[in-house]
């Protein structure tokens, strides 16, 4: 019988060696930090450095100029599917390794098995591994998704060897992994999802997408507290992490590169779960504010960029008295911490009491924004819920509120403004920086974040703080576009001005 490769247990912390898994750390006292590697073989040893067991499949040949290398244009391929390109920075980059992580049951298999079929019909052969379903599974999911007659090969392996093997024998254009926490390595005793094999898996399979040019998509799953199990390590190892975001409840998926080596993070992707699959959605803004409620205190629309691409969101809040002593502040979508701050802000600055009293904030269907330009839809919100004021309907917001109660100036107004115009709001109430540069924040800003007023703004409209503003327009459909493509402008220099411009 073949000898195992012998392993030791290795201290993350300091570096120390245990021949077996120690709960602490005898070294350094660390608690949890030992993990499983490979003990360096003694025929390895004398010192040549290719012998390494992570040295790079090419040999490196040294160092060399800077100006003696060469450019070398990628041609990304596309996936077929416009929404998850875009996430990605405008297709797979040959060679790259990209980590998709999400939930449970929120759809990574479905919308890999759609990229795969599509992938496959445009640039060769696909392998789709999966050590969670089997064959027929994959199959049967595949006939909802109308894969087809592409060249698509399906193995259902857990071990790594087998699975490189595999690689070699068929040289696909893309592989894809599902998940990366089922994949184990012979060479290592700890079981499928402990850290050592999942970062042996991850390394093992950048070598073979960089030393072979094949893009590989690797799926790992979330734990409980909301961080890709199999840890942070996988994330350095990787060029492109995604994560898949939405609730099982909702329909809509969204998809977000939080890292990105090739191209832009924070980009998103909007998707909607059908029958027949993950459907791209080409204007986002409409879908969020598709069930928006006419006529009701507490919504406010606020616009957020994401990426390169605006969104406009639906905000909710409800204040009501608190039936027992300790008031409850409840915030989904936005950070806790931030709501917690902003009431401090509308108790101090804008005089709203708010002791007593429970506040919900909520970011209709399920979306997480987390810029500060939030800030002011939050606001207000809130303060429409405290005082029953409807907030106008074809009103939209942007700016972050500082602990002064004042608005500041934020990046990429035109944008946004652009976006709420295009969704038919005729008023957006906005950072007086950014419409006017001679503000007192300029200077502090780039010259991009002030907004070129003719951009978005018909002469006749010029909008200005404390100009008398048309009569507050009845609710509007959203989404019907207004013909001009006009949106007046107002600026506002504080919490307390933009409450007066929006709850009249
Ligand atoms: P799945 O891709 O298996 O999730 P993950 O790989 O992230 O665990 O998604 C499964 C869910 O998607 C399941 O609840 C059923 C639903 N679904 C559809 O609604 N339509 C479809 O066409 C498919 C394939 C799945
Ligand atoms: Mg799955």
């Amino acid at each position: 019988m073949a000898k195992r490769p012998s392993t030791v247990f290795v201290c993350q912390e300091c570096g120390s060696q245990s021949p077996k898994w120690l709960g602490r750390c005898a070294d350094c006292g660390a608690w949890n930090s030992l993990v499983e590697e490979r003990a360096p073989s003694e025929d390895a040893g004398g010192g040549a450095a290719g012998a390494h067991r992570y040295a790079p499949a090419g040999a490196s040949g040294g160092a060399r100029l800077y100006s003696d290398i060469e450019i070398e244009q990628h041609a990304r391929i596309s996936t077929g599917i416009d929404e998850f390109d875009r996430v990605l920075g405008g297709g797979v980059v040959p060679g790259s390794l990209v980590l998709l992580g999400g939930e449970p049951g929120i759809g990574k298999s479905t919308l890999l098995l759609q990229a795969a079929a599509n992938m496959a019909r445009t640039a060769g052969a696909v392998l789709y591994s999966s050590g969670e379903e089997s064959e027929h599974q994959i199959k049967s999911r595949g006939e909802r998704l109308a894969v087809g007659r592409a060249p698509l090969y399906l193995l259902a392996e857990t071990c790594l060897e087998r699975i490189l093997e595999e690689i070699a024998r068929i040289r696909p254009a893309l592989v894809i992994i599902d998940s990366v926490q089922t994949v184990f390595s012979l060479k290592f005793q700890s079981a499928p999802g402990s850290i050592g094999q999942v970062r042996e898996a991850a390394t093992q399979l950048l070598f073979t997408a960089k030393g072979q040019n094949i893009p590989t998509f690797l799926v790992g799953h979330i734990t409980k507290d909301g961080s890709l199990a199999g840890p942070k390590a996988l994330e350095h190892v990787v060029d492109t992490v995604l994560y898949f975001e939405g609730e099982r409840h909702h329909s809509h998926r969204v998809v977000r590169a939080v890292k990105n080596r090739c191209g832009a993070s924070s980009e998103l992707g909007v998707f909607e779960m059908t029958s027949t699959g993950l459907r791209p959605v080409p204007n986002p803004s409409q879908m969020f504010l598709a069930e928006r409620p006419v006529n009701a205190p507490g919504s406010a629309v606020l616009c957020s960029v994401e990426g390169s691409r605006p969104i406009l969101v639906e905000v909710q809040a409800l204040v009501s008295s608190s039936t027992y002593g300790n008031a409850r502040r409840m915030a989904s979508g936005i950070d806790q911490q931030r709501l917690t701050l902003l009431l401090a802000v509308l108790e101090k600055r804008a005089g709203l009491n708010l002791i007593g009293d429970d506040v919900f904030v909520n970011i209709a269907g399920g979306v997480t924004v987390d810029e500060p330009a939030s800030d002011l839809g939050v606001v207000a919100a809130i303060a429409s819920s405290v005082r029953n004021r409807v907030i106008p309907a074809t009103t939209a917001m942007f700016g972050e509120v500082g602990l002064a109660g004042e608005v500041r100036g934020i990046t990429q107004a035109t944008l946004r403004v652009r976006e709420a115009a295009q969704m038919g709001f005729r008023r957006c109430i906005m950072p007086a920086a950014n419409i006017d540069p001679d503000a007192r924040l300029k200077g502090s800003r780039s010259e991009e974040a002030n907004i070129d007023p003719d951009a978005c703004l018909p002469p006749s409209r010029q909008g200005r703080s404390g100009e008398p503003r048309p009569g507050s327009p009845g609710p509007q459909a959203v989404g019907g576009g207004s013909e001009g493509g006009g949106c007046e402008l107002i600026g506002v220099r504080t919490v307390g001005e933009a409450l007066d411009a929006l709850l009249e």
